[in-house]
């Protein structure tokens, strides 16, 4: 296999239901000015969907990109409430988040609802951002493994590799999402790995080129040890990217690589889709 060329750690916000328009611009144009950092990791902001039009013209032209938090399967129709991914790419988004645990819990959305949305977004040429991960429950009674693995394995059923390479996967454990207690490195850092070999199995040597982030608790205490690890190459962050100056704590260590290992070698993978969110 050839040697992984340089990418950048992959950063996302998700504000999930906060913010007021005006509060997500401000934010937004803050980030925006910090090209410093965002030469250094790639960041994408998720902001409600209120927001995202007047996001996206407050980062344009500049490096960061836009996700929404979910979307429909289908391109239109009598679907009350609903966005389709015609209409996310019309307010600018490139990417946008599917099957968050908080959409499989408070939506009851369901792996082959996200295999829809996943693939619904490929073809409307955004990046799926899956959300995988076990709850407590299910790490207790040894089933990570199979929860995760069924997770995968649904959303991206039927894809090609090359289609397999512009996903993105995100292992966030339920237990670790909003708790204050992230995963430690090393627990992390199995489960991607598992993920990866999951990955590979389908795709071979594609696989290398899929960014697999981790979210749950993620602060800028945290960054730098799981960003140290070889195929955590990113991660999704809720509580600590609503304040800006947390976010940027969290951007600079993933910037400088304060895990002790350098992160910029740490979270390569091969450059297939560099840059494709901004
Ligand atoms: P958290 O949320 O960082 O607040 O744990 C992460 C997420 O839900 O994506």
């Amino acid at each position: 296999m050839p040697a992984p060329a340089a990418r950048l750690p992959l950063i996302i916000a998700n504000w999930k239901m906060h913010k007021t328009v005006a509060e997500c611009v401000a934010a937004a144009e803050t980030l925006r000015s910090r090209s410093d950092l965002l030469a250094l990791v790639d960041v994408v902001l998720a902001p409600p969907a209120t927001a995202l039009d007047a996001v996206h013209r407050a980062l344009a032209g500049g490096r960061l990109g836009l996700a929404a938090q979910t979307c429909h399967w289908e391109s239109s129709g009598a679907y009350t409430g609903e966005i389709s991914v015609l209409q996310l790419a019309d307010v600018g988004c490139a990417s946008c988040l599917v099957g968050h645990s908080e959409r499989r819990q408070h939506a009851g959305e369901t792996n082959d609802q996200v295999r829809r949305k996943t693939s619904a977004l490929l073809a409307g040429g955004l990046t799926p951002v899956l959300c995988v991960g076990e709850t407590f429950a299910e790490r207790r009674a040894g089933k990570t493994e199979q929860v995760v693995a069924e997770q995968v394995s649904i959303a991206v059923q039927g894809l090609a590799p090359a289609q397999a390479q512009r996903v993105v996967v995100a292992y966030e454990p339920v237990w670790a999402i909003g708790s204050g207690k992230a995963a430690t490195p090393a627990e992390a850092a199995a489960v991607h790995q598992f993920i990866r070999r999951l990955l590979t199995e389908d795709y071979g040597d594609a696989a290398g080129g899929i960014r697999i982030l981790y979210g749950g608790s993620v602060s800028p205490e945290t960054i730098g040890g799981l960003l140290g690890q070889p195929d955590i190459n990113g991660a999704l962050v809720g509580g600590a990217s609503l304040n800006v100056t947390t976010f940027l704590g969290i951007l600079e260590r993933a910037a400088r690589g304060d895990s002790g290992a350098s992160p910029l070698a740490a979270n390569r993978t091969t450059p297939t889709a560099a840059r494709s969110f901004a």
